[in-house]
């Protein structure tokens, strides 16, 4: 993958995202100010900060409490991202995972999510995270595109089987809170005959024949390479995320591969 190191540990990834080499500033991410890190996470839309120790699950808590308010589900604040024996959600098969946003069901929507990679798949053995900003899409989109989207209004609806759940309704397009750049909001729908605990969209704003033709237009911009970055996780991995300004996945894992992150998110 090109990269380009800009100094102070800094190598920029591409088409965005950027690597911090933090192996000599401390033992593990409390050696680092929060300022330093939320300034390099918002510049560069993902952060993978290397070269660190993991936190046990409270001292990692306690950290983030550093960044800002938390999310708290039913399991606490940190969620297990592993893959288990009995699924009843496809975030914990070996699928694939489409691209959404982090919150759409929560009471708010987290600024920053920040992953540990306790164990990443052995070489080759996929489950990538890959991140797609969607402010990239808008400054290339034509005006007519645009005016298209901002008529757009989604409703997204899944049972609450994991930790989320219920209907929501949202404008296709959105504004990020700090930059004021111009966001997409999108969920691909989770058909069911293809995923464990599925997501349906219902578009309104537009005909329907527009609103699909919109829909499978924009995930065809959202996929293509140039605005897309799949992380590749290593062991010992910190990753911290700017879930306004992009959407994210994940590949399937090929093979018995297995991983083990622990995700928290800060509004
Ligand atoms: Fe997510």
């Amino acid at each position: 993958m090109p990269h380009s190191k800009i100094g102070g540990g800094v190598t920029e990834l591409q088409p965005f995202g950027a690597i911090l080499d933090a192996a000599d500033r401390g033992d593990d991410l409390r050696a680092i100010p929060v300022g330093e890190l939320e300034e390099l996470t918002l510049q560069h839309r993902v952060l993978v900060v290397r070269g660190l120790d993991m936190l046990p699950k409270d001292e990692l808590v306690e950290y983030c409490r550093g960044w800002g308010e938390l999310l708290e589900w039913h399991f606490g604040h940190v969620l297990d991202l592993d893959i288990r024996e009995d699924p009843q959600n496809y975030l914990f098969t070996k699928g694939d995972v489409p691209f959404h946003w982090d919150g759409a069901f929560a009471a708010s929507t987290p600024r920053f999510f920040l992953f540990q990679c306790l164990q990443a798949p052995p070489a080759g053995g996929g489950g990538e995270t890959v991140f797609s900003d969607t402010a990239r899409v808008l400054r290339e989109a034509s005006p007519s595109d645009i005016a298209l989207w901002e008529k757009i209004e989604i409703t997204y609806r899944t049972d609450k089987v994991e930790h989320y759940g219920g209907q929501v309704t949202e404008r296709l397009l959105s504004t990020h809170p700090v930059t004021g750049e111009r966001t997409i909001r999108f969920a691909e729908p989770l058909p069911p005959e293809q995923y464990l605990n599925p997501l349906f969209l219902t578009v309104d704003g537009v005909s329907p024949e527009e609103g699909a033709a919109a829909l499978e237009d924009l995930t065809r911009r959202l996929h293509d390479p140039s605005v897309c970055y799949a992380h590749e996780w290593q062991d010992n991995d910190v990753v911290v995320v700017d879930n306004n300004a992009l959407v994210h996945g994940r590949n399937p894992f090929r093979g018995d591969s297995t991983r083990r992150l622990q995700r928290v998110q800060i509004v």
